[in-house]
């Protein structure tokens, strides 16, 4: 894998915004532009948050992290899927150190914390005429002070508050989350993926359950989910004991 970016100057280049329609379309725009790796854009509140499937996700003002990454890692594009799950383990072994809870990664990078969701990662990426990407935005969702109230009938949420009673400051739970980061993004150049991989099935809900693989809304595989390969895809076993590979975007999972 060769790479030119070492990852460890995300903390000297956040951006701060009260408002944006959505820190990922904000940190395209700038990468666009040229803004260098390891810029970080942040917002208080964003009017048009957005998660995976083109779902909505919400983002009250001063309530959670939203924030993205801008990353430039000269990477082949068979890689691409390894830094969402970087990110996921980075985001769970941040809010483990923070808050001595034990977080879980459901595929591929929802973070879980007692059968709920607590932080969304999305991941979009511009690829180069070769094919290798020419940058990435990493999105990161993490729900510190929401209460139940905020959260309304999205009952399958929870926060760092509802979790542990404490308020946590956004600043804190940043930087917890950039120094993580930064050492795995560093650790991923310098030796590959094999021990993030690990990291990420120790950490993993996944592992052993059921998931249905779907083409746009039709089902067209199920099984048990055994393994992820060395590239960060999903091997998952069907009743006739065959096992195939996918990427994520294409797989949903019915409990965690
Ligand atoms: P559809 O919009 O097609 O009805 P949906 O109900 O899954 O599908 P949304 O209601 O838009 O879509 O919700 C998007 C997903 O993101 C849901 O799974 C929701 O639980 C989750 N979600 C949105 N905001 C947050 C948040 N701040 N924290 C945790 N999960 C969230
Ligand atoms: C998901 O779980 O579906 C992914 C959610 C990602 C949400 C974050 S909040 C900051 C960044 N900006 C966005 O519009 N989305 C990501």
């Amino acid at each position: 894998m060769k790479m030119a970016e070492t990852g460890t100057i995300l903390h000297n280049q956040i951006q701060y915004y009260e408002e944006l329609a959505s820190t990922n379309l904000k940190a395209l725009e700038l990468a666009k532009q040229g803004a260098a790796g390891g810029t970080v854009v942040v917002a208080v509140r964003q009017t048009a948050g957005r998660g995976r499937m083109r779902r909505k996700w919400e983002s009250p003002e001063g309530k959670g992290l939203w924030f993205s990454m801008i990353l430039r890692p000269t990477i082949a594009a068979e890689y691409c899927a390894q830094i969402t799950l970087l990110a996921a383990v980075a985001a769970a072994q941040a809010l483990q150190r923070l808050t001595d809870k034990n977080f879980s990664i459901k595929w591929p990078n929802d973070i879980m914390l007692d059968g709920k969701k607590i932080c969304g990662i999305l991941a979009e990426m511009a690829l180069a005429a070769d094919g290798s990407i020419e940058y990435a935005v990493v999105g990161i969702g993490i729900n510190i002070n929401m209460s139940s109230e905020d959260f309304g009938a999205l009952l399958t949420a929870t926060s760092l508050y509802l979790a542990t009673g404490i308020e946590y400051e956004h600043e804190q739970v940043l930087k917890a989350f950039l120094d993580e980061f930064s050492l795995l993004y560093s650790h991923w150049h310098s030796c590959g993926f094999a021990s993030i991989r690990q990291a990420w099935l120790a950490n993993s809900c996944t592992l052993g359950q059921k998931v249905i693989v779907k083409d746009n809304d039709t089902e067209i595989y199920s099984g048990i989910a055994e393994d992820m390969d060395d590239y960060g895809s999903l091997l998952v076993r069907n009743a006739a004991g065959k096992i195939e590979s996918f990427d994520f975007g294409e797989i949903s999972i019915r409990s965690c």
